[in-house]
């Protein structure tokens, strides 16, 4: 899609589809209410209470009188009071999509006056990238078509508010996190941890980035016990991607920011076998390496302050002959000693090296993102993300992030008592605590152990990893979350906010 800055009046503008977003309070005001003719239909319509201004509303206008454009969307923002950027986002999806699947493909998105600064506009380009992906590649007939929306322009932005550059920026981190979302839509035949590897690599290679591929025979040198435990489940060899970032004039001793990610490419459980309802969800099990790869791609072309490495491991977890058992003692990469009890807490056993590795490469600072545990989805829904970190600071400028993303996390307590509840009775620690409850925190709790004292977050995307049903401003599937945070992150790092 091109997406440009439209500088002439809204009613000279010759496009197929006309957007604009109305309040609650006041359903024709502002611009929309200075198109003439047009708008005068619009007042009809509210007086009728048939435009209202509710919450992603719809009024759909053909040959609207006195406009250049073929057709007028209006779309309702609700109220005044709370609206902000991610529902801004959301509207320029929601109307990218109604319009995509009437068959057009070309549209301008007004802005109110009131409403076009920069991050307005980085806000409709991300929605407008990410409403016009489809997740039905494999479809051979009847397909969507992904990235087929031909052009945006948006109009009502100053040439002087830098919409421009935002514009770019919206660009590239929406179509990052749409490879996110490609990438976490694959089933686990075509995605095997050697392809996302070869994936990662491609990736790296186009946009300038440092790639090294660990195969099953170096994560052996380097003892990664926890990611072998895993991987020797089934016929499929494990791969540890890293891919670095460095800035252009870096000074010695700055910092280093790690994003591990859990990519396990499909989680039958293991020995502690899942139930057969949903596990084809478990594909979606390589989300959060997925968005730390998508992430990369974005930084490398956005060019942060910071040096960024992404260290993702990689697996299935097959329940094979040769599988780890219940019971089983795995030394990790850190020499730590670790009781598998269940077989299906795999994710942190991957993580566990992955952060060991991280900090060797010479991490400061640690940010995971793992679809970690089913007991985050009963505590937040498909609504938050969990957050958990030992370093107030740290934490509060990923939630920081994560606000100014639009992206939704809540923070998760660490306390103490959690801890004890992970120490093994025949090794270090085990990776389930013995009770039914805290089963995210407990989670956190282990890959903790690993990164020490190094400033640390854990995301636990278990619940927001994936739509399970179509949304009006998104298709099902992968969500391609948390990349627009750690985006923000990277972007951010040296600035106090
Ligand atoms: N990949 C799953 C987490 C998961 C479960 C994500 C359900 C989405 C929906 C993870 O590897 C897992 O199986 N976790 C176990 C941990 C338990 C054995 C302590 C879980 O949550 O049941
Ligand atoms: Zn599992
Ligand atoms: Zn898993």
């Amino acid at each position: 899609m091109n997406i440009t800055l439209e500088t002439r009046s809204p009613a000279q503008v010759e496009t197929q589809a006309l957007v604009g977003y109305v309040f609650d309070e006041d359903p024709v005001s502002g611009r929309v209410a200075e198109l003439g003719p047009a708008s005068d239909v619009l007042r009809r319509l509210a007086k009728n209470d048939e435009l209202t201004g509710k919450s992603l509303e719809i009024t759909y206008i053909h040959a609207p009188q006195g406009l250049a454009a073929e057709r007028l969307l209006i779309i309702g923002a609700g109220k005044k009071g709370k609206f902000d950027n991610a529902q801004l986002r959301k509207l320029a999806s929601v109307a990218l999509r109604h319009l995509k699947a009437r068959g057009v493909k070309r549209l301008v998105f007004l802005a109110r006056e009131d409403g076009a600064t920069a991050d307005a506009a980085q806000a409709v380009t991300e929605g407008l990238v990410l409403g016009d992906f489809e997740g039905d590649k494999y479809k051979t007939g009847d397909k969507k078509n992904s990235g087929a929306f031909e052009s945006a322009a948006l109009a009502g932005w100053d040439a002087k508010s830098g919409a421009d550059k935002a514009i770019e920026k919206g660009r590239i981190i929406a179509e990052a996190q749409n490879f996110a979302r490609s990438l976490a839509n694959e089933p686990a035949n075509y995605l095997t941890p050697k392809v996302l590897a070869d994936r990662a690599a491609e990736m790296a290679r186009e946009n300038g980035l440092g790639c090294d591929i660990l195969d099953e025979t170096r994560i052996a040198e380097l003892k990664m016990g926890a990611l072998l435990s895993v991987a020797q489940g089934g016929p499929e060899p494990p791969r540890m991607i890293v891919i670095t970032y460095n800035p252009p004039n870096a000074a010695p001793g700055s910092p280093v920011l790690a994003l591990v990610g859990k990519a396990v490419t499909f989680d039958t459980g293991g020995i502690s076998i899942k139930p057969a309802a949903d596990m084809d969800k478990m594909k979606f099990d390589m989300s959060g390496g997925a968005a730390m790869i998508a992430t990369m791609k974005a930084l490398s072309k956005l060019k942060p302050a910071i040096k960024v490495i992404a260290v993702v491991p990689s697996t299935e977890n097959m329940p094979g002959g040769r599988a780890q058992k219940p019971g089983d003692v795995q030394v990790s990469m850190s020499g730590k000693t670790i009781e598998v009890l269940n077989t299906d807490a795999e994710g942190r056993l991957i993580l566990a090296d992955g952060v060991t590795y991280a900090r060797k490469l010479g991490a400061t600072h640690l940010v995971d993102a793992a679809t970690l545990t089913g007991a985050i989805v009963v505590a937040l829904g498909a609504v938050n993300a969990g957050v958990f970190g030992t370093n107030q600071a740290f934490t509060d400028r990923v939630l920081a992030s994560a606000k100014a993303a639009g992206e939704k996390m809540w923070p998760m307590p660490m306390d103490d008592e959690y801890r004890e509840m992970m120490k093994g009775t025949i090794a270090d620690l085990q990776n389930i605590s013995g009770g039914r409850y805290a089963g995210a925190i407990t989670g956190a709790m282990f890959i903790r152990e690993f990164a020490e004292d190094t400033p640390w977050v854990h995301l636990d995307i278990a619940g927001t990893a994936w739509l399970d049903d179509a949304k009006p401003w998104m298709a099902k599937g992968g969500t391609g979350t948390p990349v627009r945070t750690l985006v923000d992150l990277a972007m951010n790092f040296n600035s106090k906010k």
